[in-house]
């Protein structure tokens, strides 16, 4: 089918590929013109495995342009997969969701099927429709259908070629078809449902697991009160197929682009129909806390940053992507710096992302090793398989004081005992009360 997609961040450009990948012919839209003229030549602006060689091996099946006429006038369905950014209040930012469909309702000269993918509050696609309607200018049928995506970052291609359901939020049986039709090559289940279900099992789903982390987190929190280990604890109730044992590491705090803002989203559209919805609060309130939870835990160890040489492993907010959005490092670093520290920090691919966020101030490294040389404290924020694999006696070696605050308990207590560390981290026992 001839699909345009307007947007290529991770939603627009990953689903793009993948519908080209499935024998869709495709036309990836942005108004950003460096963007187009990266992926006209062949390289994806975003860090995304797979992605790359999927973009090489469809390039005859996509078109990139930042013309939207081009893109819009014959499509047969039209996906929107542009940002929809959290506002002040919490609110989801609505403006280049509703940009998009007024160009759309000038532009589009034959019947066509707009698909919103952009995760939106219930009642978007109505209001997207009304636009549409209201500004269109050729004598056509413009359908609007919800189709929210559950990709990962990460492993965004995996989880767009092989969904556990597709969800077609439709008014009539012939977007149904339409949007069927497109899947077709998929071999995934079906969900159909109207719009604003289908609006709202994106932000439900996203919701329930942020809450599933908060929850293991405060449980984690606990365990370190009452000397229980969170990750036997975690192992013991995953294997109830009832709770599952997926989204059950403790941490500090779920970070990215779609929790920490499909969380406010959601607790402020509740809160606009004076409804308050307090586990969704508590999930967010938790998740803020939880954050900041290995600061508060060196404060046994000094006082104050000042004068200290501290080492930061990790800057994303989870391996597998460059994505800085929400990561604890971004509240954590300024925290030290503000408070003297010297801080060297390292990231496999992160790092170009905070040298634009925090250009001074902040010493980049190039490994591990020249990271934590000579400091007096290391703080691990994310799990990278280079950080989980890094032999435990090089601390011990090379840092001035061997002091671990692992945030994502990248090592196991035995091992970092044995190596002579004094490791602390979430849920768990630690080893050593005092320096040496
Ligand atoms: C998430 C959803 O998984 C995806 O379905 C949705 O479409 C977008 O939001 P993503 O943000 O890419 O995807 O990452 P995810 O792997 O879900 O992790 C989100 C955050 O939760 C990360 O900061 C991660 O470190 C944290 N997390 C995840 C935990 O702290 N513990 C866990 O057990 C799982």
């Amino acid at each position: 089918m001839k699909i345009s997609v307007a947007g290529t961040g991770y939603v627009g450009l990953v689903t793009a590929v993948c519908l080209a990948e499935r024998g869709n012919n495709i036309t990836c839209l942005d108004i950003d013109k460096e963007k187009i003229s990266l992926m006209q030549n062949g390289t994806s602006p975003i860090y995304e495995p797979g992605l790359e060689l999927l973009m090489e091996q469809n390039k005859e099946n996509i078109t990139y342009t930042t013309d939207y006429m081009k893109a819009y006038s014959d499509a047969q369905i039209i996906i929107i997969g542009v940002g929809t950014p959290e506002k002040k209040d919490g609110s989801a930012n609505l403006k280049y969701v509703f940009e998009v469909a007024r160009q759309i309702a000038q532009t589009v000269e034959q019947d066509c099927i707009v698909i919103v993918k952009s995760t939106v509050p219930v009642g978007t696609n109505d209001k997207v429709e009304q636009i549409i309607n209201e500004h269109k200018k050729y004598n056509v049928t413009i359908e609007v259908a919800s189709n929210p995506e559950f990709l990962s970052q990460g492993t965004a291609v995996k989880d767009t070629l092989n969904a556990t359901r597709i969800v077609l939020g439709v008014e009539s049986e012939n977007a149904e078809k339409l949007m069927k039709e497109m899947y077709k090559e998929f071999d995934i289940p079906f969900v159909v449902t109207n719009r604003r279900s289908a609006e709202m099992i994106k932000y439900a789903a996203n919701d329930f697991l942020a809450l599933k982390i908060s929850y293991i987190n405060e449980m984690a929190n606990l365990c370190e009160i009452v000397g229980a280990n969170i990750d036997d604890v975690a192992l013991g109730m995953g294997m109830d197929p009832r709770i599952g044992n997926r989204f059950l590491n403790a941490g500090i705090g779920y970070g990215g682009s779609c929790f920490p803002k499909d969380t406010k989203a959601l607790h402020w559209l509740a809160s606009f129909n004076d409804y308050e919805l307090k586990t969704v609060k508590a999930a967010i309130e938790v998740n803020e806390n939880q954050k900041i939870k290995l600061i508060k835990k060196s404060r046994k160890y000094f006082d104050s940053f000042n004068g200290l040489s501290i080492a930061v492993l990790g800057l994303t907010f989870k391996p597998g992507t460059d994505d800085l959005r929400d990561a604890p490092s971004l509240v954590n670093i300024p925290l030290m710096i503000e408070d003297g520290a010297n801080v060297k920090v390292w990231d496999p691919v992160g790092t170009e992302n905070f040298r634009r966020i925090f250009p001074d101030e902040i010493n980049y490294c190039k490994s591990i090793e020249e990271t934590i040389v000579d400091t007096d404290i290391c703080f691990i924020f994310t799990e990278w398989a280079e950080i989980k694999s890094f032999p435990l006696n090089k601390y011990k070696e090379l840092m001035k004081r061997p002091l671990i605050l692992d945030g994502r308990n990248c090592y196991s207590l035995t091992e970092a005992e044995d190596a002579g560390l004094v490791y602390e981290s979430i849920g768990r026992r630690k080893v050593h009360t005092l320096i040496e």
